[in-house]
């Protein structure tokens, strides 16, 4: 396991990461963070590009975030990825974002420029490249049903199947009302000559089971953004009755193992996909963004298997 080191070792000015080999010039930010299995594939990737840096975890404290971030530059970093529960203040952070991280309002990569700290999500376009290479299919071919829209995860994917048009977008949250003002915010998004009879091209509803059987009658690709699932405990989200064989089903949980979702929609004979393939997917675009070239993929995803 890789170490895990501290925010104030970056506040400190970062001397405690050029004493190991590879000096550690990337990392991820969280609290917690030593589940994180980003370390697994970053540094794997690093090796086989014969690049002279590794990859660690940073734990980070809410108080501290601020203050490390900006740490970052003079630390020697060439950037990092955030995780739990700092993207959003990253957004915060950083001198400037791209127009997706903006929308989604939440920041998961992180690169040094000049001493600025520029920003980008990799969460949603990884969450596209996942979901054509499980399913063959693009996301914006598709009607979408997406549970925990009200989340900083959920949002992330709202936006991304927003500003990729979707067919169909149904915001599914436990507090509706957050899905609500969601849907509003991306009606733009949606609105077109595109005749797909009746019904509103994004919608949102609360875990109602009638309001889901009628919307899951209408739909390609379920993504499951809560966290519900990681326990096998853990009560359905949705009523496995629900689910067909029609449907695919992505969970964006890559707990080892199917949740619960996935072992009733795997019943039901959909075809279904847990979260590794967004965490590889966002990972390998992270590089791309830190280091302008494309990253090795497959070197990532044997890493990733191994860590998983
Ligand atoms: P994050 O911002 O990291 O995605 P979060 O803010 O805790 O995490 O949001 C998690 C999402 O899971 C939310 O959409 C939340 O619904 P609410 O907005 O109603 O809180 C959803 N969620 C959490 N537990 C849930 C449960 N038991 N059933 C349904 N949805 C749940």
């Amino acid at each position: 396991m890789s170490a895990i080191y501290s925010a104030d070792d970056l506040i400190a000015g970062g001397e405690i990461f050029s004493r190991v080999s590879p000096p550690a010039r990337l990392g991820v930010f969280g609290d917690p963070v030593e589940h994180s299995k980003s370390p697994a594939f970053h540094n794997a990737a690093l090796k086989a590009a014969g690049i002279d840096a590794s990859y660690v975890m940073i734990h980070v404290p809410a108080e501290k975030a601020a203050d490390a971030f900006r740490a970052l530059p003079g630390a020697g970093f060439i950037g990092t990825n955030v995780t739990i529960p700092h993207k959003a203040a990253a957004l915060a952070a950083v001198d400037e974002a791209d127009d997706f991280a903006q929308r989604a309002g939440s920041v998961n990569t992180v690169v040094v420029q000049g001493g600025r700290l520029l920003g980008f999500n990799t969460d949603g376009p990884g969450l596209v490249r996942a979901i054509r290479e499980e399913f063959s299919v693009d996301l914006r071919d598709l009607r979408i049903v997406l549970l925990g829209a009200g989340g900083g995860a959920g949002r992330a994917i709202a936006v991304q199947c927003a500003m990729e048009s979707c067919e169909r977008l149904v915001l599914v949250n436990r507090t509706v009302d957050k899905a609500r003002r969601l849907a509003s915010e991306l009606a733009p998004f949606f609105r077109s000559d595109r005749l797909v009879g009746p019904v509103e091209r994004v919608q949102a509803i609360g875990f109602d089971e009638a309001a889901l059987r009628e919307q899951l009658a209408h739909a390609d690709l379920v993504i499951n953004a809560t966290s519900v699932g990681m326990r096998r405990t853990d009560a359905p989200l949705i009523p496995p009755a629900l689910l067909t064989p029609n449907l695919m089903v992505y969970d964006t949980v890559y707990a080892s193992g199917r949740t619960r979702l996935l072992e009733d929609a795997s019943a039901a004979g959909a075809r279904c996909a847990n979260g590794l393939g967004m965490l590889l997917h966002q990972g390998a675009l992270s590089f791309e963004i830190w280091f302008n070239r494309p990253a090795p993929l497959d070197v990532m995803r044997r890493a990733l298997m191994e860590a998983a």
